[in-house]
């Protein structure tokens, strides 16, 4: 078998055949479904009579083909194992195939498979090729026609994109459905959705006055569970209308929750298909955090109707075009509705952590990569979010009403068509007047940047010199790199007056906060008219998607977390001001040296503590210290045990330290009002809980007894879960055993509950954990064939338990190892995903380093999908 083979970016070609309609009929089965297509086809004018037709196809089994109703001689074509050639077609005709698929034997969940007893198709990025011969690329967009056939009591329900045209009955207790889509597609935005299924149904009046049904489709044991769903939806339509002038373009918008789901959600046409998990929520089943991130998918899903399906990607390497501005426009969304520099902070922190974490490892990538071998890996934090910031960057420096102007003008330009970022950045230059030329490093330059800075103040001259240089490290296959456009959103506050100064550059009077514009490799501002001594406050609102040094001290750090305008400064400062204090206690704690409380950290918390917040979910913010992976993530050296000991010892320090301020708090946020997941609420808790969990942190008796009742009341899942994470995770197992007994068997019926049951023991910090990750892969609950239980349970052990992870004997490798081998059998897709944790070895100890890699050499010595084939390649280059 050769190895699987890179495809290029600069191998592009329009497709010489292109297909206008699209009629399928499904004959469905759970072993043998048969799948008829009706392709009209044309031959592009610029490709010469005699191209032969190549359409790709795989795991199909040909049963019938004709060209304009003539079947052909088996000369005439050729099946492979990547698809089938028709060597002579005429121009312009109809291709008639069927095929049989085998539904059930689908473990990869790329296709049509079945869950739970349904069938569904999941086809971004090349499913639809494992459904019917077809020139699976989005370049190619067809209108089309579907008629499923199913049984009549097995699948009462038969939907697909667009609209219902057709119904009836059929001999043998079938029955068919037809859609139609009159919107031209492309094959990845094809969906199927078959089964016993209920529905939670709305309205919708657009903005020009169309009536939009709106429907929740899910099994009968949810339907409680779809009303936040439904109204994030309606937010959403409306938002898209009144920020965007987007109006939804059919009758009828359906969402379908299937419990086997590799990714989030899927943005098909009319027919969004979610991850249960991305939509169903109940007070008593999902936490705060589970609403929004449903609220914000929701949003993202539809939100693709725009940005993605009427304009899509030209091929897969513009992939961030529609993710990075679409991943934009739900955060915008999200910022709207709940509180914006929360949702900031939330989204930087985590960006900070795991797309750093990429970009500085063996599989950074640009934006827009330049190669791939299995586009299927490129669904990654550095397309989506690293996308998203660039579109956000973009917004920023064009202004709002600009970028407005350039997003009308590209979705009336590019509608129908399949484009790429420059057709995209190409529309914001023109509606702006701007030009993007370097900015366009952003997308093909991976790496994060760093900027390293220093001012000066001058008293005499009342001047300040800011010198920022920009350096972007070296990564796989791009050992140089070119300076970028780096905007840099600042502002100086005063140390005297605690304010915003005036700002004066070049002359130029710039109010108290400004964006300057980074281009050169060092470049040096000077303000003028600076009345005091200032500490700069640098990049607000994360302005630019880079690491930024500066050499401030704890105090600087103190004062700009009391006095910086900018919400997400604030914060941010206070992350510093923890991350210095956290980097004594590493050290102290690798030299075996007593760990002491830097004092000045205990006094901005009480500063904190003890002023009357004005934002309840800001102040959660604040309390909490950067999280053990961020914390690794500046280190040169991962030293898991280290960060863990000195994280550790700064909670239990403030709690000792703080310990009346946090009960206080603890209480004065208790609430009994009817769980709802709105902004005030949710801000409460999260404080509460913060509150709580620096208590419990050192298993305070009167805290013990809080975390108890907090569990018992069984008041919402949020405020259950965080009690029985703090529970299971404290020493108190005389507790906490009996309360994870009781919440398994009271939610043994609930997948997703379950999920979080998984989740909560895998992340004890305590030695014994690694025994109870394999006892509980043995859980009747637990299955590696559901991407959900496998994150829950080994993603969420190898992500977020980093000291039993990365255990000295190798234990916890070996078992992320023996279940990537498992699942690249099953699913090449989620298997490939699960290795991210070990292509990360070069940032640990010799010791580490070795075991890590003997385990990627291990997983390299199978017989390996394309998938993990990439990866670990990758890995260990
Ligand atoms: N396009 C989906 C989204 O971001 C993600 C997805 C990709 C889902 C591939 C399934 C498969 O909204
Ligand atoms: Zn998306």
């Amino acid at each position: 078998m050769s190895e699987p083979q890179p495809i290029f970016l600069s191998d592009y070609r329009p497709p010489a055949y292109r297909v206008t309609r699209t009629e399928l009929t499904f004959d469905l089965d759970p072993h043998a479904t048969r799948v008829k297509a009706r392709l009209h086809i044309e031959r592009h004018p610029e490709h010469e009579a005699g191209t032969p037709l190549e359409l790709d196809g795989e795991r199909l089994v040909l049963k019938r083909i004709a060209i304009d109703g003539q079947p052909l001689e088996p000369d005439e074509y050729q099946v492979g194992e990547a698809g089938l050639v028709v060597h002579r077609v005429p121009k312009a005709f109809l291709l008639d195939t069927e095929v049989e698929i085998a539904p059930d034997g689908n473990t990869a969940l790329s296709g049509l498979y079945r869950s739970s007893g349904m069938f569904c198709t999941q086809c971004e990025a090349e499913g639809f090729r494992r459904i019917t011969f077809y020139p699976d690329r989005p370049d190619v967009m067809a209108s089309f026609s579907t008629t499923v056939i199913g049984d009549a009591e097995r699948e009462p329900v038969l939907l697909s994109n667009g609209n219902p045209v057709e119904r009836g009955e059929l001999p043998g207790e079938r029955h068919f459905v037809t859609w139609e889509d009159p919107h031209p597609k492309p094959s990845y935005l094809f969906a199927l959705v078959a089964g016993d299924l209920r529905k939670v149904e709305d309205a919708f009046t657009t903005m020009s006055g169309r009536d939009v049904t709106l429907q929740i489709w899910v099994e009968e044991e949810n339907l409680d569970k779809t009303e936040h769903a439904m109204a994030s939806l309606k937010r959403a339509m409306r938002w898209d209308e009144q920020t965007y002038g987007r109006e939804y373009d059919l009758d009828l918008f359906m969402i379908v929750a299937v419990n086997d789901f590799n990714m989030g959600a899927m943005e098909n046409k009319g027919l969004n298909i979610f991850n249960s998990a991305a939509v169903l929520t109940h007070p008593r089943t999902a936490t705060d955090a589970a609403f929004q991130r449903v609220e914000g998918i929701v949003a993202h899903e539809y939100f693709h109707n725009w940005s993605g399906n009427r304009v899509t990607c030209r091929d897969w390497f513009q992939l961030s075009l529609k993710e990075g501005f679409t991943v934009f426009r739900d955060q915008c969304f999200s910022a709207d509705i709940n509180s914006a520099p929360v949702k900031r902070i939330e989204d930087v922190a985590f960006f900070r952590t795991a797309q750093f974490a990429e970009d500085a490892g063996p599989t950074a990538h640009p934006v827009r990569p330049d190669h791939y071998i299995e586009i299927g890996n490129f669904y990654t934090l550095t397309i989506y979010e690293k996308g998203a910031e660039i579109v956000r960057m973009l917004s920023n420096l064009v202004g709002k009403e600009a970028f407005r102007r350039g997003s009308d003008l590209y979705f009336e330009r590019f509608d129908g068509q399949a484009v790429t970022i420059e057709d995209f950045v190409g529309c914001m230059a023109e509606a702006s007047g701007q030009d993007f030329e370097q900015f366009m490093r952003w997308y093909s330059q991976a790496g994060t940047p760093q900027i390293d800075a220093h001012g000066e103040y001058d008293y005499a001259n009342a001047e300040y010199r800011l010198i920022l240089r920009q350096r972007t490290p070296a990564t796989p296959g791009q050992p140089e790199k070119q300076a970028l456009h780096i905007p840099v959103r600042l502002g100086l506050v005063g140390t005297k007056s605690g304010r915003d100064l005036p700002l004066t550059l070049e002359g130029e009077t710039l109010g108290t906060d400004t964006v300057i514009h980074l281009r050169e490799e060092e470049q040096e501002f000077l303000f003028t008219e600076v009345s005091e001594a200032p500490v700069p406050s640098l990049l607000r609102g994360f302005s630019a998607p880079v690491k930024l040094h500066f050499p401030y001290s704890r105090e600087d750090l103190a004062f700009l977390q009391a006095h910086d305008t900018d919400g997400f400064n604030r914060w941010d400062a206070g992350q510093r001001l923890s991350l210095l204090a956290l980097d004594d206690l590493i050290a102290a704690h690798r030299n075996g040296v007593e760990k002491v409380m830097d004092p000045r950290v205990v006094e901005a918390f009480r500063v904190l503590l003890e002023a009357q917040p004005d934002d309840k979910a800001i102040l959660a913010q604040m309390l909490t210290l950067p999280s053990e992976a961020y914390i690794a993530e500046q280190q040169p050296l991962v030293d898991v045990d280290a960060i863990h000991a000195a994280r550790t010892f700064v909670r239990q320090g403030l709690a000792l330290a703080l310990r009346d301020d946090f009960l206080r708090i603890y209480r004065e946020n208790q609430d009994d009002a009817p769980y709802a997941p709105e902004p005030e609420q949710i801000a409460r808790r999260s404080l509460k809980n913060v509150a709580l969990a620096y208590l419990m942190a050192i298993e305070d008796e009167d805290a013990v007894q809080l975390a108890r009742e907090q569990f018992e009341a069984d008041h919402n899942m949020t405020d259950v879960r965080h009690a029985l994470t703090l529970l299971v995770h404290s020493s108190r197992s005389d507790i906490a055993d009996p309360a994870l007994k009781t919440f398994g068997e009271t939610w043994a019926h609930d997948p997703l509950v379950m999920d979080q049951w998984f989740a909560i023991q895998v992340t004890r910090p305590q030695p014994d954990v690694l025994d109870r990750v394999r006892f509980l892969m043995a859980h009747p609950a637990f299955s590696l064939k559901n991407p959900n239980k496998v994150r829950a349970l080994i993603g969420t052990f190898a992500n977020q338990n980093p000291v039993n992870f990365h255990r000295a004997d190798g234990a916890g490798y070996r078992l992320l190892a023996d279940t990537v081998i498992e699942l690249n059998r099953l699913n090449p897709e989620i298997a490939a995903r699960l290795v991210t944790p070990l292509t990360h070895w070069a940032r640990f100890d010799e010791d580490r380093q070795a075991l890590m890699k003997g385990e990627l050499e291990r997983i390299r010595a199978e017989k390996l999908s394309p998938n993990v084939y990439e990866l670990v390649e990758k890995a260990l280059a």
